[in-house]
């Protein structure tokens, strides 16, 4: 959450090309955002509240600047409380992304001798330095008081007094650009490709010191120095572009045929790895947040009905299984991002107790990545839009094929991804795109929506629920389909939409008995399955691909929830009070 994005160069075009890269951050909030320049010996700053949206910058020439786009978690979404920040001389600036969980006896302490303009932790945190800065250089001051505070936080200082950006980090995630002549800072790698395709991935407790020209590194416990390692991606930043579509969430489930297409031809060692590590444990957990904690659930289901014992579990809730986890026990840690905290957090601490980590992820260099034993890499293309699509179905795809890997029919399980990667394209260009956008100006004023699905059914029935109330704001709940008599039923009213996820599988039977009892209520009946039946008010076919069918499933819910959106006239890009990469507590 919150987006940095600094440079250091030798143009004096730094706070455009700052504003380009807060463009391309925006989607990790966008509460307010602001831009800071260093003319001479004074920093110049300029702050706004709401969507960057076609903004221009007014500061004026400069080779030094830092900007922030926020998702506000102290204070709440002012002027005074956007960033960069101020301290009392106008000498230092800082960004930051994170929460300095010990901002009050700090404030406390400095509030006598210092003025605070906001109600943001950041703001402490920068009287902290600026306090420390009195006695020492700029540099030990941010080190000190990068060591203070508790919490996971990134932190980049500019000082009018001099021609560097201070950068640290512990937990929220920082990369390092190497340009020809400038040198950029980035909370992800996506805003700097643009520039340059050599970065350094900065870890935990690392310090630099960045001019227009060197890259230094130390280790913020000690000080001492540390050799930077330098990545070169091959990413292009031309996928990230939106071309023909009108949404990134509309161009996301358009690229899902290709991505799947890639997965069914990925290369079957990595796919053995994870299975053989699955297959050597007598039991393994797999873990995510959000839309990855259903693709998580999904894990779940798959393994265990083939006979391995799993357990999803969501991040945020992992803490629980903190005394079972022991060495002989594997982890599967799926993010899109690689960057969320209650995944990064889990992953320090499965690996404190030396188990095996396998990583789903779509970032590489990612701290998920990068910390994992197994990395499986989604190959997916960056996610702009907030709500996750492509990296759904990803997950799902890779987890089918271990599943069928723990099988022994690997190869039927590529065939299905395949299958699966056909069907979808079918649905996103066939006449299914017609019957979904006519079904969502149908119920787009429907306050309530309820989805059900059984088995490995249950968790898209929960992730179409969640894609809906995400961009359209109608309160949609997934539920499996066996619980509707012991409670969720008494909200089903005349005319409610009901969509009822039914696979040609063990479950199609009583998933239709599902439907009969909510239309007895006046539910308006939606069916997503391979077979019709008379029950349903609305049938949306889908191919029978055995497990792989949750994922054309899923692709009707996306362009489902994306419809709605804009029959509501709401942009399902950005929806309100979200921010993509949840790096806070
Ligand atoms: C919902 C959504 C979120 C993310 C969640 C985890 O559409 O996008 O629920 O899935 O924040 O993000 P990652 O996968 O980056 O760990």
């Amino acid at each position: 959450m919150c987006g940095i994005f600094g440079i250091i160069g030798k143009q004096d075009n730094a706070a455009q090309t700052v504003l380009s890269g807060l463009k391309k951050l925006e989607y990790r909030g966008y509460d307010s955002w602001g831009i800071a320049v260093k003319q001479a010996d004074k920093l110049v700053v300029e702050r706004h509240v709401g969507k960057i949206g076609q903004a221009k910058t007014t500061l004026s020439a400069s080779t030094i600047a830092l900007g922030h786009t926020r998702w506000a978690t102290h204070g709440g979404v002012t002027i005074g409380n956007a960033h960069p920040h101020l301290d009392c001389q106008q000498k230092l600036c800082l960004v930051h992304n994170g929460i300095v969980e010990n901002f009050r006896p700090i404030k406390e302490k400095l509030s006598k001798s210092h003025k605070f303009n906001s109600e943001t932790d950041t703001e402490v945190a920068l009287h902290l330095i600026e306090d420390k800065a009195k006695t020492q250089s700029v540099f030990k001051a941010v080190q000190s008081s990068f060591n203070q505070v508790h919490g996971m936080n990134a932190f980049i200082v500019l000082n009018a007094d001099s021609k560097e950006l201070i950068a640290v980090k512990n937990g929220s995630p920082l990369t390092i650009g190497l340009g020809k002549d400038a040198n950029y800072i980035s909370s992800d790698v996506w805003a700097l490709l643009d520039h340059t395709n050599k970065v350094i991935f900065l870890e935990d407790n690392q310090m630099a010191q960045i001019s227009q020209n060197s890259v230094k590194l130390f280790n913020a416990k000690t000080g001492k120095s540390i050799k930077p390692k330098i990545t070169t991606l091959d990413w292009q930043a031309e996928q990230s572009k939106l071309g023909k579509f009108h949404h990134y969430m509309e161009k996301e489930i358009s690229d899902q045929p290709q991505i799947l297409d890639n997965l069914s031809r990925i290369d079957p060692a990595i796919i053995a790895k994870a299975a053989k590590a699955i297959k050597a444990t007598t039991k393994s957990y797999i873990l995510g947040c959000g839309t990855a904690s259903y693709a998580a659930m999904f894990g779940e289901y798959i393994f265990s009905l083939a006979g391995f014992d799993t357990e999803a579990i969501i991040g945020s809730e992992f803490s629980k299984n903190k005394q079972l986890l022991s060495p002989d026990l594997v982890f599967l840690m799926l993010s899109q991002s690689g960057e969320t905290i209650d995944v990064v957090e889990a992953v320090n601490l499965a690996k404190s107790k030396n188990m095996k980590i396998i990583a789903i992820t779509n970032v590489l260099g990612s701290t998920l990545y990068r910390k994992s034993d197994t990395k499986i890499l989604l190959r997916a293309g960056q996610e702009v839009a907030v709500a996750s699509t492509k990296a759904f179905t990803g997950k799902l795809a890779i987890l089918i094929q271990i599943a069928y890997w723990l099988t022994k029919d690997f190869k039927a399980g590529q065939k299905l991804i395949d299958q699966a990667a056909k069907a979808t394209k079918t649905i996103i260009t066939g006449s299914t795109r017609k019957q979904i956008k006519d079904l969502a100006k149908q119920i787009k004023d429907q306050d309530n929506m309820f989805v059900v699905g059984r088995l490995s059914s249950y968790p898209i029935a929960l992730e179409t629920a969640l894609k809906i109330k995400e961009v359209s704001y109608i309160h949609a709940e997934g539920y499996a389909g066996g619980e509707l008599k012991h409670g969720p039923i008494a909200l089903i009213d005349q005319n409610t939409p009901c969509l009822v996820i039914a696979p040609n599988d063990q479950t199609y039977t009583d998933s239709i008995s599902s439907a009969h009892e909510m239309k007895a209520r006046g539910g308006f009946i939606i069916g997503i399955s391979p077979k019709n039946d008379p029950v349903f008010d609305i049938h949306l076919k889908v191919p029978d691909l055995k497990e792989a069918t949750s994922i054309p499933n899923t692709v009707i819910a996306q362009l489902l929830a994306y419809d709605l959106a804009i029959a509501r006239g709401l942009n399902p890009d950005k929806p309100r009070n979200l921010a993509k990469s949840v790096t806070v507590k």
